[in-house]
């Protein structure tokens, strides 16, 4: 009954879709085709076959607001951060899609079905294509994904256990651009503690610098350490943007924005020193509901 929306939890396929929205009219008609996403999802793949799709929408506590949705207690909008050298922008958007598996096409074709009818009231202020990127790293190189959770903790980690908004999560969506060929300049050894971890395996340095990236997000409150689930994917093509489009799921917001405030600053005035290899250009929380929570938008 409270079920996550499929997205969320499962290890994700080698391809995303990742879609913000803001909706310009009809707010009544986008919810009731946000009800529909999983079906277009499971009939797509009757006639073309088992992707091994998950699909999720998410909206923005504004839009919650604005329309009377339920929406857990502590959620708030993404909050931008500045930092004297970096930037986490605020996108100014109302729903947000997932959409991940085996084929490209099938995320395409979905989101295309999805769309269609509501197209004249809604704008696509971003949308991003991810895919897995040689051995799950990220175009820096470096794997994505080491210090995931895994098995029954990526329940644990993403998902309300319990009360009234069982089964949601809460979403940090940020697309980042790299630039790659300031990343390039630095051997490997100096991009290493950029990081924080080795390139070629993904150890953890023993000498880790606190400003490195892992420095900076692998952080502890009374002893115990914050986790999130991470479901990114890297992006792009070769001549034009490229970079890491960041999703993560949590089952509070507390830990997504320790972490944002670690990198940019906000938490002991050190920044994060991957960030002036890749500037965030969207920025975005979403509470996404539970398929029951999600029903009942409508009702
Ligand atoms: C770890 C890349 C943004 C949270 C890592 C690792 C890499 C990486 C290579 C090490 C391997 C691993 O454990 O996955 C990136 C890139 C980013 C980005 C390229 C953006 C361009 C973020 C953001 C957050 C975050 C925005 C949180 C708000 C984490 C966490 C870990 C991690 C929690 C695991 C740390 C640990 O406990 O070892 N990231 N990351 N990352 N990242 Fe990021």
């Amino acid at each position: 009954m409270t079920q996550a929306q499929s997205a969320i939890v499962p290890d994700g396929g080698p391809y995303a879709l990742y879609v913000m929205l803001k909706v310009t009219d009809d707010a009544a008609l986008v919810l009731q085709q946000c009800q529909r996403l999983a079906e277009i999802a499971k009939q797509t793949q009757e006639v073309f076959g088992d992707a091994q799709m998950g699909v999720a929408v998410g909206f923005s506590p504004a839009f919650c607001r604005t329309h009377g949705l339920a929406y857990p207690e502590g959620v708030t909008d993404f909050r931008p951060r500045e930092s004297r050298k970096h930037r986490a922008p605020h996108t100014d958007c109302d729903v947000f899609i997932h959409l991940h598996g085996l084929r490209h096409d099938l995320n395409f074709y979905v989101f295309q079905q999805w769309l269609t009818p509501i197209k004249k009231v809604v704008d696509v202020v971003d949308e991003t294509a991810g895919f897995r990127y040689l051995d799950a790293r990220d175009m820096t190189g470096f794997i994505d994904g080491t210090e995931n959770p895994q098995g029954l903790a990526r329940d644990a980690v993403a998902v309300i256990p319990d009360g009234p908004f069982a089964g949601g999560s809460v979403a940090l969506v940020q697309r980042y651009v790299h630039d790659l060929p300031a990343w390039e300049r630095l051997q490997q050894a100096a991009q290493e503690k950029v990081i924080g971890r080795t390139k070629p395996d993904s150890i953890e340095l023993e000498d880790m610098p606190d400003t490195s990236h892992v420095g900076r997000v692998d952080i502890k409150e009374n002893g115990v350490g914050l986790k999130i689930l991470r479901q990114s994917l890297p992006y792009g093509s070769v001549s034009g943007e490229h970079g890491l489009l960041f999703l993560a799921y949590c089952q509070q917001q507390h830990p997504l924005d320790v972490m944002l405030d670690s990198m940019f600053g906000e938490r002991d005035g050190k920044t994060d020193m991957m960030l002036s290899f890749t500037q965030a250009v969207t920025g975005a929380i979403m509470f996404m509901p539970s398929q029951t929570t999600l029903a009942q938008y409508v009702e």
